[in-house]
């Protein structure tokens, strides 16, 4: 049985009938077609499917749809706002911090929630910041250099 539900989803509410054992992931991915959000191992392992709830980091793959209503939904497709790159993106992009780009989804909104809740983190800080987020292919402190460069006060290269 099917339960329509509206989830508001990067400041736009949207409509869907969803069963009510389906997760937050499946639901953003196949329903509202916003594939920005990654399914890695859809166990909460792995942090690919890392999105912003209520302004906190969340598995979407571990949160029902249904315990989404009425919350603040923020996925990739939603970090910059204006269409444009977010400066975290533009610091992945400077720092060469992906290759596969598999897992960045998940890091950038890692990151951003990162920096929203501390503008000026250590880079101990942010290393426990993204432990929830595995990469396999590409280099840890890129990654952490980008969002340092980020960060408030940050000299940029
Ligand atoms: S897909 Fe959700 S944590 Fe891996
Ligand atoms: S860039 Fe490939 S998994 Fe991270």
């Amino acid at each position: 049985m099917k339960i329509l539900i509206a989830l508001k989803v990067n400041g736009v509410l949207r409509e869907v009938a969803v069963e009510p054992n389906r997760t937050l992931l499946d639901v953003i991915r196949e329903e509202i077609g916003l594939t920005g959000t990654k399914k890695g191992c859809d166990e909460g392992d792995c942090g690919a499917c890392t999105v912003l709830l209520q302004g906190k980091p969340v598995n979407a793959c571990l949160v029902l749809a249904l315990d989404a209503r009425g919350k603040d939904i923020v996925t990739i497709e939603g970090l910059s706002g204006d269409g444009g790159f977010h400066p975290l993106q533009e610091a992945f992009l400077r720092y060469n911090a992906f290759q596969c780009g598999y897992c960045t989804p998940g890091m950038l909104m890692a990151a951003k929630a990162i920096l929203d809740q501390n503008p000026s983190p250590t880079e101990q800080q942010v290393r426990e910041g993204l432990v929830g987020n595995l990469c396999r292919c590409t280099n840890y402190s890129r990654i952490v250099q980008a969002v340092l460069s980020t960060a408030e006060g940050a000299v940029r290269p």
